[in-house]
């Protein structure tokens, strides 16, 4: 959602800055832009589009390389993409770069014009710049604090000062930004990617910190403008990681990814055969009598399935809740209630905001997340980290995995904690779990009957899926990757739900994926493929080899290993990401920059 760079230092600034960008282009991808200090003044470059088209533009001037520069890609929130409205904005005396919102940019806007001011665009960034240039008076800093003391909203801000062509400056609220650390060179960026192939030594800003960022070194200030010392940390990601090594798609790769970043986010959790959560105690386990489970998208999905594993296993109740939606309700807690927030990013801003909602509730919250330090981390009063690695396709996918992961631990830590399981089948379960990175590597083989499978249905302009119980959870994540990748009309619905109304949607040829995982529910599944084959569907069953009837009543089928039912969700995704993804190829869609799009949605 928008992502920022800024760099000091030797190397050629627009190739650092175009360089970073592109590590960051799944942050927003409808315009880009640059400026840097050459020739004495702060030159500036933009162009709706892709980065592809900033290069492009940049290529057909004259520009110079800079020693010092700030760029942006956006995702439009105030004003259509276009030239105009691309970042960065500024004035005569300073140009910056933001990601994030403005709330209160209309009034500031009107004092602003009646002081004289003038805008172009029609952002909330532009206002911003505006607003430091107003109180800027010969000291940066002074403006900085005195511009953030007015604005509300989010912010991560990226800004050159014409009169200090030495420095770039830094400050944050509720948007990500961290400041990388080298030798003779320092950077600003959104994200450790657009770094990582320089150093992985970095700051990250708390709310209102603003680092003044020179080629040999940086100094960072609190709210109070008092120089503080950070504490410097390092990125244990590696330049590969984030790079597609040889896939077509970043998507691809972090869909093959999956058996790592399960046995990385497991294994290193269990001891003595059963998990264990590092700094959690099990006495503030034992303690919850009631989760809420709140996320967004794929995160708030993972939720569903937790929901289930939890309430099977350990005889908690779960409320799962999206949200954006669980942020404007009046949510009723109780003693010995517990919020999970669970958020890929770290930075989903209406996940953070339900996680301040429950902490000012006085209710003990944890995160699970997938990246260090973020901001709903670490004001989690607990956090289960996953180890997925860096997940670059806005489309999410090993990120799911783990969660499911981290969800289904927590289950069996509970259930023993709470005395639902004994020693020995939470051993069982434990270990079940360890080997479904095996599972996980044979469904992955089957990536060309999938293929091959998904092109036949390319042309489809509906899809649904259904399912029931784990597979209804299940279903709606199918159905959110196969929808936002490839642009069919996709819903998901409960098998047993058809007859109340949607049934009447099923027409001649269109597709129904059916998931049937569960052996306990096969005949009612079965009755329900049935139905919609008897109004003309052709169905696609997801099943594990031991539902036999299915290769009659199917069209098409994908085959996955029987194993513990609460767990097939685990191999099962790899196919519905799989099939969403080829779908998608076939369709010629671009897979990990879809329409409309971007990862880690940091405003509202
Ligand atoms: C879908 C997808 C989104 C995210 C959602 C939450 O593929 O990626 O639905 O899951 O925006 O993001 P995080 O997990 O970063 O909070």
């Amino acid at each position: 959602m928008c992502g920022i760079v800024g760099y000091i230092g030797p190397r050629p600034t627009t190739d650092v800055l175009i360089q970073g960008l592109r590590k960051l282009e799944y942050r927003g991808y409808d315009s880009a832009g640059i400026s840097v200090f050459a020739d004495r003044k702060i030159q500036t470059i933009k162009s709706k589009g892709r980065l592809a088209d900033l290069e492009k533009k940049i290529k057909s001037g004259i520009w110079q390389q800079g020693n010092i520069g700030i760029g942006h890609t956006r995702w439009a929130t105030h004003g259509e993409p276009n030239d105009v409205n691309a970042h960065p904005h500024g004035t005569s005396k300073l140009m910056l770069v933001h990601n994030g919102i403005i709330e209160n940019y209309l009034s500031l806007k009107e004092k602003l014009q009646k002081k004289g001011y003038s805008f172009d665009s029609e952002t909330d960034t532009e206002v911003m710049a505006k607003l430091i240039d107003f109180y800027y008076l010969g000291d940066p800093l002074e403006a900085i604090y005195d511009a953030i003391s007015k604005v509300r909203g989010s912010y991560a801000l990226g800004i050159m000062f014409a009169d200090y062509p030495d420095r770039l400056y830094a400050v944050r609220k509720d948007s990500p930004l961290i400041v990388g650390l080298s030798d003779d060179e320092n950077f600003i960026a959104s994200d450790i990617p657009a770094i990582l192939e320089y150093t992985k030594r970095y700051y990250l800003l708390d709310t209102n910190e603003v680092a003044v960022v020179k080629k040999d070194g940086v100094t960072v200030y609190s709210p109070d403008r008092t120089v503080i010392q950070k504490n410097e940390l390092i990125a244990n990601w590696d330049t590969e990681a984030a790079e597609k090594g040889g896939y077509d798609h970043f998507m691809i790769k972090e869909i093959h990814e999956q058996p790592k970043a399960l046995s990385d986010t497991i294994m290193p959790r269990i001891s003595s055969g059963i998990p264990v959560f590092e700094n959690v105690s099990d006495d503030d386990l034992k303690s919850v009598k009631r989760l809420w489970i709140v996320g967004c998208g794929t995160a708030y999905h993972a939720g569903l399935m937790g929901k289930y594993a939890i309430e099977k296993l350990a005889k908690i109740p779960v409320i799962c809740d999206i949200a954006s939606e669980y942020r404007y309700r009046s949510p009723l807690f109780a003693d010995g209630d517990m919020v999970i927030t669970i958020t890929q990013s770290g930075e989903t801003a209406d996940s953070l905001a339900a996680q301040r909602l429950s902490k000012e509730n006085g209710v003990r919250t944890m995160a699970v997340s997938n990246v260090l330090g973020s901001s709903i981390p670490r004001e989690a009063d607990d956090v289960i980290y996953t180890w997925a690695g860096p997940e670059i396709a806005v489309a999410s996918t090993k990120a799911y995995s783990v969660q499911l992961s981290v969800m289904y631990m927590l289950a069996i830590k509970l259930a023993l904690l709470n005395q639902q399981i004994d020693m020995e089948t939470a051993k069982a379960l434990t270990s079940e779990l360890t080997k479904v990175d095996d599972i996980v590597k044979i469904v992955l083989k089957m990536d060309r009957h999938i293929k091959e499978t998904a092109e036949k249905y390319k042309d489809c302009e509906d899809l649904f899926f259904i399912g029931r119980g784990v597979d209804y959870a299940l279903a709606q994540e199918g159905s959110l990757k196969l929808k936002e990748i490839s642009y069919i009309h996709s819903e998901a619905y409960a098998a047993g739900e058809l007859k109340h109304g949607t049934i009447s949607l099923i027409t001649e040829g269109v597709p129904v994926i059916a998931l049937a995982t569960d052996p306990k529910l096969f005949e009612k599944t079965g009755s329900n493929i049935k139905e919609v084959k008897a109004r003309g569907a052709k169905v696609i069953c997801l099943h594990t080899e031991d539902f036999e009837e299915a290769h009659k009543i199917s069209d098409d089928e994908f085959v996955i290993p029987k194993m513990n039912p609460l767990f097939t969700p685990l191999p099962g995704v790899c196919v519905l990401q799989l099939f969403a993804y080829y779908m998608a190829c076939a369709r010629g869609c671009d897979v990990d920059k879809p329409r409309n799009l971007a990862k880690s949605v940091t405003v509202e």
